[in-house]
């Protein structure tokens, strides 16, 4: 065979192999057998083993990657990957059907349903035909690269026919199917390995595997339900976008009702309810979408969700078993929150063995003893919670649960809040709270220092090698080394991530100080406001509340958190440490801003921060609210009522390509 020849053969046989794959996995119909078709992927291979130069990445050998990776580079997406707003109820369904009539001013809405599949979203991003890259949701802005794991997926076409578009976003879940599900499981027991708890958590765990070997064993599959920016693209509908999928070979819902009426919607919900057990992927509720893109751009979106469209989640499965022990967890705050342990039970897909109590006082309203027969309920990602009682299955043997007096774990009295709801352990140095204390302190959305798992902190503080999240930049390779089953790899990577996150900027550091009542936004709110942890360390509550989003409750809860010397005293030591404790100086890009005050409102491009940091660094001034000061208003797709308090004051506003050629500009 000669080159040409090879070459030629080799394109004709990956145009074969992708047809009887789209066949096969998109629109389950094979027209070959199985043994056939690995005679044509063994040709293509022995062709490529002999002229390597021919193999391209788009080969449907190239599925099962190389190396393994390091970890996931992150990709910022294009246009954020917002969530839906939830329905559980059918006056709720009606209720946003009236929504749609109010809206667009008619009694008859075309609307699509789509089951909704509970697995990872992901976007999917091809280029000139070919798959260019693959990302998780992430924070909505910003996920992880899984484009090698993508590629395992044999549903997933690696190149798109060229009669369809070349180039576009395409939205979807990835999703693990019920029954190899149940395999992976069953393979796993085997093994001795760790089971999953459900299908979605199975597929985001192997989505996070960084060797595509192993993922490739493992059996994902994909389902798309939309395009991230539909605006250059031919279609006018979801129903365009139906037909679109299909001519890319990118599969889509297997079933699809229309529906123009509340009546309608709801009968398509009831019909959807009863066939989806018979879908091969786990479902947790349906998806409505108004079809005309024209009239979702009328409707258009609230701060988190599309007003046209919404989630009708249905009702949770329920089971009975029995409650065996009553365990109480000792959490970052020192609650003390009641765990129940359960005689395993299979429900929603999975089998479940504890479930939260909540808190003591439930206990006693629900009059929940220990021996007791319980009816337990799980609600898609929701942890099973325990319900109620079969109060007439009681045999008299069954005991009271009786809230603690003492922390389980150090002793220390506790201590009951005004309401008498929560118990804490007031013991700051009580293990427990120091390793939960950390863990929150380490994660991911805190300081994000990867590796420091659970087992590894718990051995940390255990070893007294760790008292306080300030001690962590005190470790070295001697303290690590003690470490039980742990390499001098692992080290290197905990010590590593440790420095790196040094670089953290100043809100991740506040927000994983765990104080009460702060969260993650509150904590960027500070920063943003005050510029340094200093500053809000020096503020009074007066001063506090006037930053936005930051209430009574939290500013009281920061100032006595920087008024105790102990705290004050972890603060220095962080600081000695060399974390950053100042928001960033933006470098100036320009000063085409200068002189102007900013509102940013609607959805952008780019999350708000990152654009707000754009306007500072080109000389202007963002403010939260609009007002006579502002003078342009930045707005985007969903702009509500900042737009209507703009135009009232007569506050010049701006779309974001008008924004970007101002930065452009040279004077
Ligand atoms: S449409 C603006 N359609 O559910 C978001 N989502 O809670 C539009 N999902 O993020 C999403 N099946 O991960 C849509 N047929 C479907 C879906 C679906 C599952 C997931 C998706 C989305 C989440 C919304």
């Amino acid at each position: 065979m000669t080159h040409a020849e090879a070459a030629s053969r080799a394109a004709f046989l990956r145009q074969e192999i992708d047809k009887h794959n789209r066949l096969y996995y998109v629109e389950a119909r094979p027209v070959i057998s199985d043994r056939q078709f690995d005679a044509l992927l063994r040709e293509l291979q022995d062709i490529e083993a002999r002229f390597p130069d021919l193999v391209t990445p788009d080969s449907p050998t190239q599925r099962v990657g190389g190396a393994p990776l390091e970890g996931f580079v992150q990709i910022r997406h294009t246009v954020p990957m917002m969530s839906l707003d939830n329905t559980y109820s059918e006056e709720e369904m009606t209720a946003f059907f009236a929504r749609l009539q109010k809206g667009l001013g008619r009694e008859k809405i075309d609307c699509v349903l789509e089951p909704k599949v509970d697995g990872v979203a992901i976007s999917i991003r091809y280029e000139n035909g070919l798959l260019k890259h693959g990302v998780t949701r992430g924070d909505g802005q910003t996920g992880d690269d899984v484009t090698n794991n993508l590629r395992t997926i044999k549903s997933l076409p690696l190149r798109l026919p060229a009669d369809a578009p070349q180039n576009f976003e395409v939205r979807g879940e990835v999703f693990m199917p019920k029954a190899g599900f149940a395999r992976l499981n069953q393979e796993r027991e085997e093994a001795g390995e760790p089971t999953f708890a459900n299908p979605r958590n199975s597929t985001a765990g192997t989505l996070k595997l960084l060797d595509p070997k192993i993922v490739a064993k493992r059996p994902l599959d994909i389902v798309f339900y939309g395009l991230a920016d539909a605006s250059d693209m031919p279609v006018e509908s979801q129903t365009d976008v139906h037909a679109l999928l299909d001519r890319a070979g990118l599969r889509k819902a297997d079933l699809i009702w229309h529906a123009s009426t509340a009546e309608e919607l709801i009968a398509a919900i009831r019909d959807l309810d009863e066939k989806r057990r018979s879908l091969p992927y786990e479902t947790d509720g349906a998806v409505i979408k108004v079809n005309s893109f024209a009239d979702q751009r009328e409707l258009g979106f609230t701060s988190k969700a599309p007003r046209w469209a919404i989630a009708y989640k249905y009702q949770p499965e329920q089971a009975e078993t029995r409650l065996l022990a009553v365990d109480i967890q000792v959490g970052r705050t020192g609650a003390l929150t009641p765990v129940a342990r359960l005689e395993p039970v299979f429900v929603s897909g999975s089998t479940v063995s504890n479930a939260t109590l909540h808190n003591f006082e439930e206990i006693e309203r629900k009059d929940i003893r220990i021996g007791d027969y319980v009816i337990i309920e799980k609600a898609g990602e929701i942890i099973p919670a325990v319900v109620s009682v079969k109060t007439e299955k009681r045999t008299g043997e069954e005991k009271p649960v009786v809230a603690p007096l003492h922390c389980p774990v150090c002793g220390t009295s506790v201590h009951r809040d005004e309401e008498q709801v929560v118990i804490r352990c007031p013991n700051p140095h009580c293990p427990e709270v120091v390793k939960r204390r950390i863990e929150h302190f380490v994660s991911r959305g805190a300081m994000d220092i990867s590796g420091l798992g659970e087992s590894v902190v718990a051995q940390l503080v255990d070893l007294k090698l760790v008292r306080d999240v300030a001690d962590l930049y005190q470790l070295n390779e001697l303290l690590l080394a003690r470490l039980d089953r742990v390499g001098t790899k692992s080290i290197d990577n905990y010590l590593k991530a440790i420095e790196q996150s040094k670089a953290q900027p100043a809100w991740r550091l506040v927000f994983g100080l765990g104080i009460l009542h702060v969260g993650a936004g509150g904590a960027r709110k500070l920063l943003e406001h005050f510029g340094s942890i200093d500053a809000v360390a020096a503020a009074g509550v007066e001063e506090l509340v006037q930053c936005p989003d930051i209430g009574e409750v939290v500013a009281q809860s920061l100032h006595e958190w920087f008024r105790d010397p102990v705290n004050l005293e972890l603060l220095g030591r962080l600081k000695a440490g060399g974390l950053t404790m100042a928001q960033k100086e933006v470098t100036a890009a320009s000063d085409n801003l200068a002189g102007t005050t900013w509102v940013i409102t609607g959805t952008l491009s780019e999350d708000r921060e990152t654009i707000a940091d754009t306007i500072r660094s080109h000389g202007g001034k963002v403010s939260s609210s609009v007002s006579g000061k502002t003078t342009y208003l930045l707005a985007g797709s969903d702009a509500g009522s900042k737009l209507d308090k703009a135009t009232k004051l007569g506050v010049k506003v701006i779309a974001e390509p008008e924004f970007r050629a101002m930065l452009e500009k040279t004077s």
